[in-house]
């Protein structure tokens, strides 16, 4: 639209693009706003591309198309974890430090997701998450990010995916607490995406007020896009970094700069260096995580399919052992190359993810009344992209194994499954197999859980070897709280 038009043309010719799309209710309110309200409502709308959203809602809302499952699908093969045997760890490992020391990793957070599971009121990463002092997971990935610094005399920049409704928050917490300790100017955060929120029923937009467009972060499928159009790829090109370790900020226990999944990436055969994820064995045919598979035939391309889309039967399929077939869970770690993401950038429509729908209640102003209405079901389909969805997009994509308890504590619900406890036990569990590998005594239970609470920090170590230059104790003692 010409810069030149009068406001009264602006919003003609807004009128009738809503109109032609069905949405001219986006309007209900308008002449009762105050100018700048118009002109943010007016700017709201005008940056939504209606053409393609009509597509979506044809297909997402109402038609509510069924994901479609490839044939033939196959368990994706990955390297497995200790005991190597297939494959030279320690050589992997090597070019994976190599490439650290000479400053070719990132590390890439996406921490845009809304939490609203936890109920924590503001961003994920300032969750109190450590079992002793409560560390919020910023600070863990923070203390991470400077050990790996100081071990490989480095400097490794941090990027950070927030979304327009915590960006500010997020940014004040890292400026509060001065940046944990790392150079500010390593940090490159940059809002993700969104997507207006739809009426599961008719597939019209939602106002979340009388000026504002109800939206919701575009998933982290939207991380790809937004590294390119933040500046943050460029900003890697201008550090000569190459490859990008990816990881959600759900997860303390996430090792942020992995040597050996580094060299992999970079190094093995069978790699592309596009990228490539980690996976543990499933806990069960029902753990929510997704499943890393391989389409059937000569060249079959690796992918996720997401725990929602994999039929009951597969989920449950055994092999003549008696272990599920499909046992490869996702954990949402990946590596990126930089050429990548750039290459995905180039051609949008070619390379544009697939969209995923969730239905979620999300409260929005009724039109008749004027006045926010709070359902009690779910009213709106979500639109989100996923980054996994991005695998088969690469010429050759690996999978590598890592340990339950050695990399995965999510914290993601306020209880049971994946909440606060689960996490702390899990990160007790780790520290304590750390410390019984330098001939610590540990107390557990039958299940084997430690029963204590044991932290370290990654500044006291990364890895169990670094704790050998430390003073640990003979002993713990059940019910004790170590902080190391
Ligand atoms: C996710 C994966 C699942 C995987 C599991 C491992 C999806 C759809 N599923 O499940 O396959 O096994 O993690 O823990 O991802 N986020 C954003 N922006 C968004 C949406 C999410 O930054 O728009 C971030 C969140 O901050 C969060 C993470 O992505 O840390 C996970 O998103 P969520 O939608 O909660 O997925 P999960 O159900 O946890």
């Amino acid at each position: 639209m010409p810069l030149n038009d009068s406001p009264q043309d602006r919003l003609d010719a807004v009128r009738h693009l809503l109109t032609r799309h069905g949405q001219e209710h986006l309007l209900a309110f308008y002449d009762s706003l105050d100018t700048g309200q118009q002109a943010s409502l007016l700017e709201q709308i005008l940056a939504i591309d209606f053409e393609k959203l009509g597509i979506l809602i044809e297909e997402h809302v109402r038609q509510a198309r069924e994901y479609d499952l490839p044939t033939n699908l196959e368990p994706a093969p990955y390297y497995p974890r200790e005991p190597y045997g297939a494959y030279d760890a320690s050589e992997f490992r090597k070019i994976g430090e190599d490439c650290i020391r000479s400053a070719k990793v990132a590390a890439f957070t996406v921490a845009g997701g809304q939490g609203t599971r936890l109920g924590w009121n503001g961003p994920k990463g300032t969750y109190p998450a450590t079992v002793v002092t409560g560390k919020p997971i910023f600070r863990c990935l923070a203390e991470q990010i400077l050990a790996v610094e100081r071990k490989y005399d480095v400097e490794i920049p941090w990027y950070i995916m927030t979304s327009p409704q915590n960006d500010s928050q997020t940014r004040e917490f890292f400026q509060d607490n001065n940046c944990f300790g790392l150079v500010r100017s390593n940090i490159f955060m940059f809002p993700q995406g969104v997507m207006p929120c739809l009426d599961a029923n008719t597939g019209k937009l939602l106002l979340a007020g009388h000026h504002e467009i109800a939206v919701n972060p575009d998933g982290h499928g939207g991380s790809l896009r937004a590294l390119f159009t933040s500046g943050a790829i460029e900003d890697m090109r201008a550090r000569e970094i190459e490859h990008i370790s990816y990881f959600q900020i759900d997860n303390p226990l996430v090792k942020a700069i992995d040597p050996l999944f580094i060299g992999l990436h970079v190094g093995a055969p069978d790699s592309s260096g596009q990228i490539s994820s980690k996976m543990v064995v499933k806990s069960g045919p029902e753990e929510k995580v997704g499943v890393f598979c391989r389409d059937g035939g000569a060249g079959g391309k690796t992918r996720v399919i997401e725990y929602t889309d994999l039929p009951p039967e597969l989920t449950h399929q055994r092999d003549e052992d008696g272990n599920l077939r499909f046992n490869a869970g996702s954990i949402a770690i990946h590596l990126l190359g930089v050429g990548f993401v750039e290459k995905i950038n180039s051609d949008q429509d070619r390379f544009g993810l697939p969209w995923h729908r969730a239905l979620k209640v999300v409260p929005h102003v009724e039109i008749d009344t004027g006045k926010i209405v709070e359902p009690s079901e779910a009213n709106a389909v979500k639109l989100e992209t996923f980054v996994f969805d991005a695998i088969p997009l690469a010429e050759k994509s690996i999978v590598y194994e890592t340990g339950r308890v050695e990399e995965f504590a999510p914290i993601k619900n306020l209880k049971g499954i994946d909440s606060p406890v689960t996490s702390h036990q899990i990160q007790s569990d780790r520290n304590g197999s750390w410390l019984e590998s330098h001939g610590v005594k540990v107390p557990r239970d039958d299940q084997g859980h430690v029963q204590a609470r044991i932290e370290i920090s990654p500044l006291t170590a990364l890895e169990p070897a670094d704790l050998a230059t430390i003073d640990l104790p003979k002993e713990i003692k059940i019910g004790n709280n170590i902080n190391l």
